[in-house]
């Protein structure tokens, strides 16, 4: 059951029709829960408040399929206007953005152009920038770009997915590049050619990467809301004796918020990623199909109405 649901709103989450509507008729069903607005306005207010409790954040200007250069170039314009935002309202704040919001699936050279305003606009006014991971079809080409951007501005990094077979040797590879990696177990639906179908290899994958990363001196965002694997993070470095600063967790903004505050007082680095945008539809089901409970959340929010 939980399988078929998951598929269910995986295939929802690549509607346009869907997408196109969300837009237009902005925030619903709960969404408000995981995204913090629909400007940046809106997005500022948010971080202010994690910020004060003492959670740093990443932000995400949310945009699915960008097809036209003029979209992309829009993405990129909005991405720039977040990181002049941090800077400006003084916010405890990163920003990560996905490739194909910037016009991966046009032409690198399109992407290429977007990323490196982006860039430039991140040296200046000191902000770091993750890209996000995409499905198994952009794996390739997302990681070609960071290696690129990589070698040319340091405050980069991307993201690999504990649940594909080519990551472990992904990690072996971005190694010269010192990454600072977030790790996750991935969210798109892949199949068994490409991926572990079973949660029990994504974990001990997740765990191989989560160690081997940070032991090879690099820094590590472990990016999960299970506890497992959040206690087997604390148990390794403290082992290890690793310095707190070598690694930070990751969650989603409104999954298990009570949980970031507790291992902010235990003294751990906690990053929370804050989406905002018109566009929350893709990445509001893609939530929806991770966990049911999000899903009964959602329809007790629709029958209150
Ligand atoms: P998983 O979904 O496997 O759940 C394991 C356990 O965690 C559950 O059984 C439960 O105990 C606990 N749990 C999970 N959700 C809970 C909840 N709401 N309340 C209480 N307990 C809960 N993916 C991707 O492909 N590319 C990317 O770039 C990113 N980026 C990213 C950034 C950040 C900050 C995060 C946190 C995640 C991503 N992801 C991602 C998503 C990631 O790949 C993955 O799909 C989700 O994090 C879900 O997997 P988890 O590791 O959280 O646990």
């Amino acid at each position: 059951m939980e399988k078929l649901m998951r598929a269910f709103f995986l295939f929802l989450s690549k509607n346009r029709f869907l997408t196109k509507m969300a837009k237009k008729y902005g925030l619903r069903f709960g969404a408000s829960k995981f995204v913090a607005g629909e400007t940046i306005e809106e997005a500022v207010k948010v971080i202010k408040e994690l910020n004060q409790q003492g959670l740093s954040v990443t932000i995400d200007y949310l945009g699915e399929f960008v097809d036209s250069e003029k979209e992309a170039t829009e993405m990129a314009d909005n991405s720039i206007k977040a990181i002049q935002a941090i800077q400006r309202e003084g916010l405890n704040s990163q920003l990560s953005l996905k490739l194909t919001s910037m016009g991966l699936d046009i032409s690198d050279k399109l992407v290429l152009q977007n990323m490196r305003r982006i860039m430039e606009a991140a040296v200046e006014n000191n902000v770091f920038v993750t890209i996000d991971m995409e499905d198994y079809t952009r794996c390739e080409k997302t990681l070609d770009i960071f290696k690129k951007l990589k070698s040319e501005y340091a405050n980069i990094g991307t993201v690999l997915q504990a649940y594909l077979y080519r990551t472990e040797q992904d990690l072996q590879h971005l190694d010269e590049y010192s990454p600072n990696l977030r790790l996750v177990k991935g969210a798109y639906k892949e199949s068994a050619e490409v991926a572990y179908p079973l949660k029990a290899d994504v974990d001990e994958n997740f765990k191989k990467l989560i160690s081997s990363h940070i032991l090879n001196g690099h820094f590590t965002a472990v990016a999960t809301h299970d506890d497992t694997i959040i206690e087997y993070m604390k148990q390794f470095v403290s082992e290890h004796e690793l310095d707190r600063d070598l690694f930070e967790f990751q969650m989603l903004y409104g999954i298990r918020s009570d949980r970031q505050l507790e291992l902010v007082k235990e003294g751990y680095n906690m990053r929370v990623y804050v989406p905002y945008g018109t566009d929350w539809y893709g990445y509001f089901m893609r939530r929806l199909a991770e966990r049911p409970a999000n899903v009964a959340f959602v329809l007790k929010g629709i029958f209150k109405k």
